[in-house]
C-alpha cells in the first residue's frame, strides 16, 4: 500500500469538499446555512443526518454515525484508505506525493488522473477501429462468430488494436500534451516506443468505480506475435495482483447480496455478467491470489462460487483458490464443468440455465476436495485413505474460523467414514487407522490428541479467541461464563485453560503465561497448548461473533451428547423400572430445549 507525504494528504485535507463528494450518494438537501439528508448508514423517514457550513465531517443525530470524505468512501463505497485517497485527489486536483521507503518522495511527473484520461482516449480509439473501419471487419467477424453481439462489444467498450504501429501515437498527440513518457506510464508504449497492443481485440481493464486503467487483449489470427492474451504490464493504476476483471460491473450486487462467482477468463466473465450473472469477475493473467480475495472481503462476500475450467488446471485452481476462502470462513462452493468446457461455452451451448443447474449443483468444498484427492489417494486402500484423510485435515486446520473447522472435521470423518475421535489421533501419528482402533482411546487420556480433534479444536479455539480478545472486551467474558461453567469442556487441557482464564479474569489481572508456566505444576504443558492454539492467524474485527458462535456450537454439543446419554440409559433401563418414566420425562425436557446463548 502507498504511502503519502504528510504534506500532500493535508493539501488534500483542504481542498476536500464534503457536500460535493457526498451529493451522488445522499440526498442533500439545503437546511439554512447547513445540509441535511436521511441517513445513509441507517433506515429513516425523517432527516437526520447534517453537514454543517463548510464542515469536513457528516454527523447523524439518530444513529451515531460520524467521519469525514475519507470515511465515508471506506464505508459507503467499500474503498480502502488508499483508495479513498486516490480518487479524492484525482476528483479536486490535489497531486498526492507518495513516500518512498527511505523517506524520500516520489513524484512521477503525471497524475493518475492523467493517466486515466489517456486510456480513455485509446480505448475510444479501439472501439472506432472495430465498429467502424474496414480493418475491423475480420475482429468483428471473429466475434459475432463466437456469437458477441454488437450490443454486447458496446456494453462492454470491447475494441480494437491497431494493426500497423504509431496510429494510436498521432492519435493521441494530436490530442493535447502527450509524450512518450507519459503513453509508456499508462502501459500504452513500450520502453523502445513501439505501441503494446497491435491487431488484437482489446478488452478495458477498469477499476471498480469503472475508470479504465489498462487493457487485456486477445488475437483473432493464429499468426500474431505473443500469448493469445495479453495484459497491460504493471502500471502506477494496474496492480495484476489485485484487479478482478469485471468488478465495475458487479460491484453493486456483490456487495448487496453477498456472493460472487469467479470465473478464470475475461470472456467467462464478461459473458456471465452479459447474461445476468452480473457478480462475476476473474484475476487477470495471473493466479487468483490472497490479495484479489481481500478485494473481494472488502465487499463483504460470505459465499464464492468457483466455475473454473473443467481440466486438470481448472481442478488444481479451484482446490488452491477454495482454500483460501474458507481459511477465512468463507463458505466456497465448486460448480463442476464437463471435460474442456468453460462458462464461456457453457453459456453458448446452453444457455443462463446451464449456469443456474451448474451453480445449484456446485458442491461443498470439502467434497470437492475429497473426490479430487480421491483420484491420488485410493480410497479403498486403507493406508492409501489415511493419507487423504490426513491431506485434507491438514489443510482443515489451516483455517481461521473454528466453527467452519469444526463443521468441516466432522464431514470429514463422515465422507471418510472415520470414527470422528480416531480422525485426529491417526493425523498425529500417521498410523494406518485400522491400529489406531486400539489404541486411540488411549491416546486421548495422555492429551495427545489435540489440534485435530473436533473436541479439542472447538473448545481449543474459543480459549484462543478469548486469549486474543483479552481484557478488551469484558462483555465476551461475561457472555461465555454466563453460558458455559468448566464441565462445558471435555477436552483436558482446555478445561484447565479455562479455570485458568476466570482466575486471572477475576482477580483483573492479565493473563501471563509465563507466570502460568512458573506457577503450576503442569504449567508447562499448558504453556505449550496455548502456544499451539495462538500459532493460528487470528481475524481480530470477526473475534466477538465468532466468540459467539462458538459458544454456541459448544452448547449444542453438549446437548447432543447429553441426550445421546439419556437414550442410552433408556434403552438399557428394563421396562418395569419406575426410574424409566423419569428418564423419558427428562429426555423430553431436554429436547424441547435446544440450547441458546444467554
Ligand atoms: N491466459 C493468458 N494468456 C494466454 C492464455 C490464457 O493470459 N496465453 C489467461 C486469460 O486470462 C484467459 C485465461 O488464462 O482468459 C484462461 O485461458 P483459456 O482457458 O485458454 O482461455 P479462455 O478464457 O477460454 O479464452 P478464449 O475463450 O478467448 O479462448
Ligand atoms: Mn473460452
Amino acid at each position: 500500500m502507498p504511502r503519502y507525504t504528510r504534506e500532500s494528504l493535508e493539501e488534500l485535507r483542504t481542498r476536500i469538499d464534503l457536500v460535493e463528494v457526498m451529493r451522488p450518494h445522499v440526498d442533500l438537501k439545503k437546511a439554512g446555512a447547513s445540509w441535511k439528508a436521511c441517513c445513509p448508514f441507517h433506515d429513516e423517514r425523517t432527516p437526520s443526518f447534517v453537514i454543517g457550513k463548510g464542515d469536513s465531517h457528516y454527523h447523524c443525530f439518530g444513529c451515531g454515525a460520524h467521519g469525514d470524505a475519507i470515511q465515508f468512501l471506506m464505508q459507503h463505497l467499500k474503498m480502502d484508505f488508499a483508495d479513498a485517497c486516490q480518487s479524492l485527489a484525482e476528483r479536486f486536483q490535489v497531486p498526492l506525493k507518495e513516500v518512498e521507503g527511505n523517506g524520500q518522495q516520489k513524484d512521477p511527473g503525471y497524475s493518475r488522473g492523467k493517466l486515466k484520461e489517456i486510456l480513455e482516449k485509446a480505448s475510444l480509439l479501439y472501439q472506432f477501429m472495430l465498429l467502424e473501419t474496414d480493418e475491423g471487419k475480420s475482429a468483428l467477424k471473429y466475434m459475432f462468430e463466437r456469437g458477441i453481439t454488437r450490443d454486447f462489444l458496446i456494453t462492454f467498450r470491447i475494441g480494437l488494436a491497431p494493426k500497423h504501429d504509431g496510429l494510436l501515437k498521432r492519435f493521441l498527440k494530436s490530442e493535447g500534451k502527450v509524450n512518450d513518457e507519459l503513453l509508456e506510464a499508462a502501459g500504452l508504449i513500450n520502453a523502445n516506443k513501439k505501441e503494446f497492443f497491435l491487431e488484437r481485440i482489446t478488452f478495458p481493464i477498469q477499476d471498480a468505480q469503472g475508470a479504465i486503467i489498462g487493457f487485456s487483449a486477445r488475437k483473432f489470427r493464429e499468426e500474431v506475435f505473443g500469448g493469445k492474451y495479453i495484459n497491460t504490464k504493471e502500471t502506477e493504476l494496474f496492480k495484476k495482483s489485485r484487479v478482478l476483471f469485471g468488478l465495475s460491473h458487479s460491484r453493486k450486487r456483490i456487495a448487496k447480496e453477498k456472493e460472487a462467482i469467479i470465473v478464470e477468463g475475461q470472456l467467462d466473465a464478461l459473458r456471465l455478467i452479459y447474461n445476468g450473472f452480473d457478480f462475476t469477475v476473474a484475476a487477470l493473467g495471473t493466479a487468483f491470489g490472497d490479495e484479489h480475495m481481500r478485494e473481494l472481503i472488502k465487499l463483504g462476500v460470505q459465499r464464492v462460487f468457483l466455475l473454473f475450467d473443467g481440466d486438470e488446471a481448472g481442478f488444481t485452481a479451484a482446490i488452491k483458490v477454495g482454500d483460501l476462502f474458507q481459511k477465512e470462513g468463507i463458505e466456497v462452493r465448486v460448480g463442476k464443468m464437463a471435460d474442456g468446457v468453460d462458462p464461456d461455452d457453457l453459456l453458448l451451448k446452453e444457455g443462463p440455465n446451464g449456469i443456474v443447474k451448474t451453480l445449484f449443483a456446485a458442491d461443498e468444498y470439502l467434497l470437492f476436495l475429497y473426490e479430487q484427492l480421491s483420484k491420488k489417494f485410493n480410497p479403498h486402500s486403507p493406508a492409501e485413505k489415511n493419507q487423504l484423510v490426513q491431506e485434507i485435515a491438514q489443510r482443515v486446520r489451516g483455517w481461521n474460523n473454528p466453527v467452519m473447522i469444526y463443521e468441516s472435521i466432522k464431514k470429514l470423518a463422515h465422507l471418510a467414514k472415520v470414527p470422528e475421535e480416531l480422525l485426529g489421533s491417526s493425523i498425529r501419528s500417521g498410523v494406518a487407522p485400522a491400529l489406531l482402533l486400539r489404541s486411540g482411546h488411549a491416546l486421548f487420556h495422555s492429551g495427545k490428541k489435540e489440534l485435530v480433534d473436533p473436541t479439542a479444536i472447538l473448545e481449543g479455539d474459543l480459549l484462543r479467541l478469548l486469549i486474543m480478545v483479552g481484557g478488551s472486551k469484558p462483555e465476551q467474558f461475561l457472555c461465555v461464563r454466563r453460558n458455559l461453567n468448566e464441565e462445558a469442556f471435555h477436552y483436558p487441557l482446555a478445561k484447565k485453560l479455562f479455570l485458568e482464564l476466570i482466575k486471572s479474569d477475576a482477580a483483573k489481572r492479565p493473563f501471563d503465561l509465563l507466570q502460568l508456566a512458573e506457577s503450576e505444576s503442569d504449567g508447562q504443558e499448558l504453556a505449550h497448548y496455548v502456544s499451539g492454539l495462538m500459532r493460528r492467524r487470528v481475524n481480530y474485527e470477526k473475534a466477538a461473533d465468532l466468540i459467539a458462535e462458538t459458544v454456541l456450537k459448544i452448547k449444542e454439543r453438549n446437548w447432543l451428547l447429553a441426550r445421546d446419554e439419556i437414550m442410552q440409559k433408556i434403552q438399557t433401563t428394563d421396562k418395569t423400572d419406575p426410574q424409566l418414566l423419569e428418564l423419558v420425562k427428562r429426555f423430553d425436557e431436554l429436547k424441547r430445549e435446544p440450547p441458546k446463548i444467554i
